[in-house]
């Protein structure tokens, strides 16, 4: 049976290396090129209320964007799993060990954290924005505070990840 799956083993790698791009770039545009250049707009000039109207539109699109993330990160963890059992992978294999140690214990709590922030608390309080704008403000003053600690370990480890892949080095 695994052997006859074994035909398919590329298409799933495509998929794998597909939603890999898909994950690790969608919300990356967004949020460098309009949601933080927005933001910082409006902090700099908080009486500005275009800006301020700019604001709220970035932060509601850009829960949007994330959306395109959050389906392509189950994407890669289920191919990924395919691979790992259909081709006899194991954590001999030092690259998949540290890759794993990254994303079980980065990548996913990370993403169930984002998940929540995104289409939990981000939608709730866009809808009483108007009746609670105290409520309003600490919600995304929480969201831009996750983001700005989250960027830089992003910004390492998925390119970490993405070269042990790819590479494949040992290292003891
Ligand atoms: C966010 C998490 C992940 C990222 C960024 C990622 C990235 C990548 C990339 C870029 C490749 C392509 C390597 C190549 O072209 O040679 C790859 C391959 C692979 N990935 Fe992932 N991956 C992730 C999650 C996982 C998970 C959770 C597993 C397994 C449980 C997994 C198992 C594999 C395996 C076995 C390969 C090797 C395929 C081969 O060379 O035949 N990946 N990964």
């Amino acid at each position: 049976m695994i052997d006859n799956l074994m035909v398919y083993y590329p298409h799933i790698k495509f998929i794998h290396l597909f939603s890999v791009m898909i994950w690790s770039m969608s919300a990356v545009g967004a949020y460098v090129y309009y949601f933080r250049t927005t933001l910082f707009a409006a902090k700099k000039d908080p009486h500005n209320m275009e800006l301020q109207r700019r604001l709220i539109w970035a932060y509601e699109q850009f829960d949007k964007t994330v959306v395109l993330e959050h389906i392509a990160f189950p994407v890669v963890l289920i191919t990924g799993l395919l691979m790992f059992f259909m081709a006899g992978w194991s954590i001999d294999s030092q690259w998949l060990l540290i890759k794993l140690v990254i994303v079980i214990g980065f990548f996913i709590p990370l993403e169930i954290l984002d998940v929540w922030i995104s289409h939990v608390l981000g939608p709730r309080i866009s809808k009483h924005r108007e009746s609670d704008v105290d409520g309003w403000n600490q919600g995304r003053a929480l969201h831009w505070k996750f983001l700005k600690i989250v960027s830089p370990w992003v910004g390492i480890t998925i390119p970490l990840v993405i070269f042990l892949a790819v590479v494949k080095p040992a290292f003891w």
